[in-house]
């Protein structure tokens, strides 16, 4: 029997103060059986998700993790060993099985990718689970028209910098991101191609909404909820739709606006619709096919923050709920 390094969930956190929650464990890897292929990890994706499904109350779209019990979340790595014809020994492939050096994976449940399309973090990122999400939120669920104006929260991180240039290359007439500091906001504008940024930290966010959207927001893709979900319903157009992606200010922030602040929907006549991206997968190979295009022609900024080594992989999940990272948050395995 063989066994591996994995992050295990020591206890429940408290809000962001997830490291402390966290500690390394061994847990054995099962043998190979037809199917399944042995995999040493390189990459694994860092994701809020990872945050939600460390509380009790089941959320759902997915399965919590268990006190004791290793995490599991996007990764991708080399095949070492193999049992599949789909997986062949030297290969790249993207799973499910990451927070853990090494796993054995199902081939049912494998991505194997093609690094002459992209690079290998390019296949978390911009070709993975977050270039994927933005598209979704921007196309079938926002149904985004060239000429719209658009509006991205969360716009420094992963899906944010994704939906924004995603926007930009579909046509948008304008796109206005939000984004905790300066750091974030100049490299939204002077490398992502941004018309504009908003530092959520110091600035009137609704102030600036209504200043950057004269003619009102026609799509607004929010990753955060909260106070600057409510800003932006004051800067829709009549008519306006919101993809709702997800609410990541909900882990850090006790400062949350009350319901009665939806009554801007009814006087906007707004749309709001949620979504996971999971339900559009017959979507997918029309999403890589763009996306590689984007990058190969050098349209697409695609940056990820790397932190190293797996012991450090609760203060990369601790960093990015705090914003400490500049689009994709990775962590790179030895
Ligand atoms: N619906 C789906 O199927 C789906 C799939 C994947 C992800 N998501 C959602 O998409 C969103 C973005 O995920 P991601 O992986 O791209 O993460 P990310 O945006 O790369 O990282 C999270 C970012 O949230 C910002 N943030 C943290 N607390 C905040 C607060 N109180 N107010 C405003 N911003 C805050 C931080 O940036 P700042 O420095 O700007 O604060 C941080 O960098 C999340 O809500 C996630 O749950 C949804």
């Amino acid at each position: 029997m063989r066994s591996t390094t994995a992050v295990v969930l020591a206890r429940r956190p408290q809000g962001t103060k997830v490291a402390e929650a966290l500690e390394l464990g061994t847990i054995d890897l099962p043998e190979l059986t037809p199917g399944t292929a042995l995999v040493r990890n390189q990459y694994m994706s860092v994701d809020p998700s990872t945050r939600g499904r460390m509380d009790p109350g089941e959320k759902q779209y997915t399965t919590n993790f268990e006190i004791g019990g290793p995490l599991d979340g996007s990764a991708i790595g080399i095949v070492e060993e193999s049992a599949s014809d789909q997986l062949p020994v030297g290969a790249t492939v993207r799973h499910r099985m990451g927070w853990r050096e090494y796993a054995v994976v199902d081939d049912s449940a494998s991505t194997v990718c093609d690094l002459g399309k992209a690079p290998a973090t390019s296949w978390l990122s911009s070709m993975g689970q977050t270039g994927f999400t933005a598209y979704a939120g921007l196309l079938p669920v926002g149904a985004l028209a060239a000429g719209e104006t658009v509006f991205v929260t969360g716009a420094g991180g992963a899906v944010g910098s994704m939906a924004g240039q995603f926007a930009r290359l579909l046509g948008a007439s304008k796109v206005v991101g939000s984004a905790g500091g300066a750091e974030k906001c100049a490299w939204l504008v002077d490398e992502c191609g941004f018309d504009e940024a908003i530092d959520y930290r110091t600035a009137d966010v609704r102030a600036s909404l209504v200043a950057a959207f004269p003619e009102g927001i026609d799509l607004f893709f929010d990753n955060v909820g909260g106070w600057q979900m409510v800003h932006a319903l004051h800067a829709m157009r009549i008519h306006g739709r919101i993809s709702m992606c997800g609410a990541v200010s909900n882990f850090g922030t006790a400062d949350q606006p009350s319901l009665a602040e939806l009554i801007e929907v009814v006087l906007r006549r707004v749309t709001i619709r949620g979504f996971i991206v999971r339900d559009f997968e017959a979507l997918r190979p029309e999403f890589e096919a763009r996306v590689s295009a984007w990058l190969a022609s050098g349209e697409l900024v695609d940056r990820a923050t790397i932190v190293q080594g797996i012991e450090n992989a609760g203060a990369g999940l601790e960093g990015l709920l705090n914003g400490a990272n500049l689009g994709k948050a990775l962590i790179r395995l030895s």
